[in-house]
């Protein structure tokens, strides 16, 4: 049923114009352009973000990814009068000068394609239909396609097109172009070349325009335009096609600007129907492991192949030095940076269906080892330090300080020194990867390494005192608490981390012992190391209350104030808003998943210090932990939906769900505008697989379910590629 592949705005949204570019971006994993119209509106956040093309401004705390020209616009005027969704019903005593009677826009989620139709009448009285549709090539990263089809609904119009490329694009507050532009502008195509001003990234875009009327070039500054005009008999339709081609210098050894050029031609030679079906077949081998059919249930339905679309289109396909933005590449939200989204949340979709893009992703982080260990060393560790917020260079690129404050003040931000779990959750995702690939090539060449340069640093970090092994300062998934001693999440974390870098060690020493010699050598794991892991495992604190049988979030949190969280209803905001954020800190209220989150990753071996009942402990922790998180970051509510279905706890697992399949779609953060938000997207796949079905490598070495569906489902289906095989599986409700 095509409608539950498809995303549709029925009648123009005027209020919710940079919501609706967000959830309509179009991309390929190479780049991301965001829903923006053709003919432009006033409120627009247009932009196109090529991942990897960072750029740090004069007066900005921190880099960001530099907003591409804008290759979409086309611009048309019926009898003179523009087209465009806003009428001029401002000025009462001043006829509208052109009339929307309908407007339907799609996007079709199988293929990746963006279709909008408008039926507008000109101030002539003449009605047309225009019929845009776009797509970033999925079967050519580097080719962008937009087709405008023009019919003369009512009466015989003269039309007027313009169809561009716009180099005048900024990012919020900062141009990040030199002013050394190079420009192409004759009859046959338009190009625009420029550099970065801090980086020295250079970039091409250039465009071609096939048609039944030939154009005309036009520049200004940088406003490049292909024009043309002609007149439609009633009932003529005409079709535009504009070609484009993109290239960075991070993927060309050309000039961007004459790879752009040779690519937009070669796209115009083989024309937009032939890149559509090869951009449609490609999608197809998208959807055939990444899908997940939910029967009984198509809200959610749609929802999830929306997310899934969003992970999908963030992720590179083919450079192993790029990752996916928190935002992906839909927005300017979070700058463009990678955090631990990536790889405990969005990363697992790609490892279980589409196996080569977790590798690139993974491979991202190994390139970028000489950053963490240069972070280390400036913190006084050995080893591996990845950074909290990371970009193209490997380095730590958390701002130290927040935007200004509606009081005029900023805040610190503390991440960027004390969240350091980060290095545990790319050492847990490599673990994952390796465990559903079977790809020992990998491991033993790179994930290994990683594995056991950040299980070095956290060697180093332990403090060994009261007895026992402790780690002061940190940030665990919960940043409503920051700078705190004995995170739960972070000191049991780091005691998984320390024994699977112990096996990968003892593993390589028998299946790959030049690798284990290799390592040994260059990672400086002396015996006397690997013992203080050892000691580190047994005498690591793992704050715990017997009495009660629960995980302690961290020593202390049950002395601070307590906030019943369900009272304030109804919000769209966090509750750390309302109270402030000085209040909230000392209080109970947590912004995500935390203890939650250590049981989503670790599952029943987080296991119950002095004998308790797992089980018991595990539902305990939930009943205290739930009703004190606010779910401030969008992370949270799909790790819920899967530990609560793993729980058994059906009806709250089905709300979590919900509530996170929507954030995007409903924008329930109301902050949609900035960008998807790429770690819930991820998080509502893990919560079907991992939550509802329970899927779950056994002890035999094969894939197993262990199923738990809302009531209402009555079956759902996935895919896993497991070392190579493409297993398929069905579950039926029993209910
Ligand atoms: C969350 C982090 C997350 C970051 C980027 C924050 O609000 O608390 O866990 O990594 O957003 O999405």
């Amino acid at each position: 049923m095509s409608r539950l592949w498809n995303l549709t705005e029925f009648g123009f949204h005027a209020d919710r114009v940079n919501h609706y570019e967000t959830l309509f971006t179009v991309g390929n994993g190479y780049l991301g352009t965001r829903g923006s119209f053709e003919e432009g509106h006033p409120d627009s956040i247009a932009a196109t973000l090529v991942n990897g093309v960072y750029d740090h401004a004069d007066g900005m705390l921190v880099p960001e990814l530099a907003n591409f020209p804008n290759w979409i616009p086309f611009a048309i005027t019926v009898d003179g009068t523009p087209f465009k969704v806003v009428t001029s019903t401002t000025d009462l005593m001043k006829p509208p000068e052109g009339v929307i009677f309908g407007y339907e826009r799609t996007l079709d989620l199988k293929e990746g394609i963006l279709r909008r139709a408008v039926l507008f009448r000109a101030a002539s009285g003449n009605v047309v239909r225009v019929i845009f549709e776009r797509f970033a090539s999925l079967s050519d990263v580097h080719v962008m396609a937009q087709r405008v089809i023009i019919t003369a609904v009512d009466g015989a119009p003269e039309i007027a097109i313009r169809a561009g490329v716009h180099g005048n694009s900024m990012n919020a507050t900062a141009l990040h172009w030199n002013d050394d532009v190079q420009v192409i502008s004759t009859d046959e195509e338009i190009g625009i070349g420029a550099t970065t001003r801090q980086s020295g990234y250079s970039m091409g875009v250039a465009a071609r325009l096939t048609g039944p009327h030939p154009a005309t070039a036009s520049a200004t500054g940088l406003i490049l335009d292909l024009e043309t005009r002609f007149s439609l008999e009633q009932e003529q339709t005409v079709t535009f096609d504009k070609l484009v081609g993109i290239f960075s210098s991070r993927d060309t050894d050309e000039n961007p600007l004459d790879a752009a050029r040779a690519k937009a031609l070669r796209a115009s030679e083989i024309g937009y129907d032939a890149l559509r079906a090869a951009h449609v077949a490609e999608w197809a081998k998208y959807w055939d492991t990444a899908d997940i059919v939910i029967e009984g249930d198509d809200e959610c339905q749609l929802a999830i192949r929306f997310t899934t679309y969003h992970v999908l289109i963030a992720s590179p396909r083919h450079d192993e030095n790029v990752s996916v933005p928190a935002k992906t590449l839909s927005g300017f939200g979070y700058k463009g940076h990678v955090f631990w989204d990536t790889e405990l949340f969005t990363l697992p979709l790609t490892t279980l269906t589409h196996p080569s893009i977790a590798r690139n992703l993974l491979m991202y982080r190994y390139h970028r080892l000489e950053g963490a260990r240069h972070k280390a060393k400036a913190n006084g560790y050995e080893g591996a330090m990845y950074p909290w917020e990371s970009t193209d260079t490997g380095e730590e690129t958390t701002p130290q300080w927040s935007d200004v404050q509606p009081d005029g003040s900023r805040i610190r931000i503390w991440t960027g020194d004390n969240e350091q779990h980060i290095s545990t959750d790319i050492t847990y995702a490599i673990q994952q990867y390796w465990r559903f690939t079977g790809d020992d090539d990998f491991y033993t060449r790179y994930g290994a390494e990683i594995v056991l340069d950040t299980a070095v640093f956290w060697g180093s970090r332990a403090e060994e005192k009261n007895g026992r092994y402790e780690l002061s300062q940190q940030i665990g998934p919960d940043e409503y608490h920051e700078n705190i001693d004995n995170s739960v999440f972070v000191n049991r974390m780091v005691v998984w981390h320390l024994s699977t870098a112990l096996n990968a060690l003892s593993w390589l020493r028998a299946h790959a012992p030049a690798d284990a010699a290799r390592l040994t050598s260059q990672l400086d794991l002396t015996e006397a190391r690997l013992a203080k892991w050892q000691d580190i495992i047994q005498r690591m604190y793992i704050p715990f209350d017997a009495e009660k049988g629960i995980h302690v979030q961290f020593p202390g949190f049950f002395d601070m104030e307590f906030i019943p969280v369900p009272k304030y209803q109804p919000r769209v905001t966090s509750v750390q808003a309302i109270l402030s954020h000085a209040r909230s800190i000392q209080t109970q209220v947590i912004k995500q998943a935390d203890v939650v989150m250590l049981m989503a990753l670790l599952g029943e071996s987080v296991g119950a210090p002095g004998g308790a009942d797992v089980k018991t402990v595990m539902r305990n922790n939930w009943d205290t932990y739930f009703p004190r998180c606010d779910h401030g970051s969008s992370l949270s509510p799909a790790m819920h939906a899967w530990v609560a279905a793993r729980l058994g706890l059906l009806d709250e697992a089905y709300d979590q769900f919900h509530h996170a399949a929507h954030i995007d779609l409903a924008d329930n953060k109301g902050n949609v505008r900035d960008g998807i938000h790429a770690a819930a997207c991820g998080g509502v796949w893990q919560a079907v697989v991992f939550g509802f079905a329970g899927l779950h490598i056994a002890d035999n070495g094969a894939l197993a379910l262990d199923a738990r569906l809302p009531a209402h489902w009555r079956q759902i289906s996935f895919s896993v590629n497991y070392r190579g095989e493409i297993k398929r599986f069905t579950v039926t409700n029993p209910r």
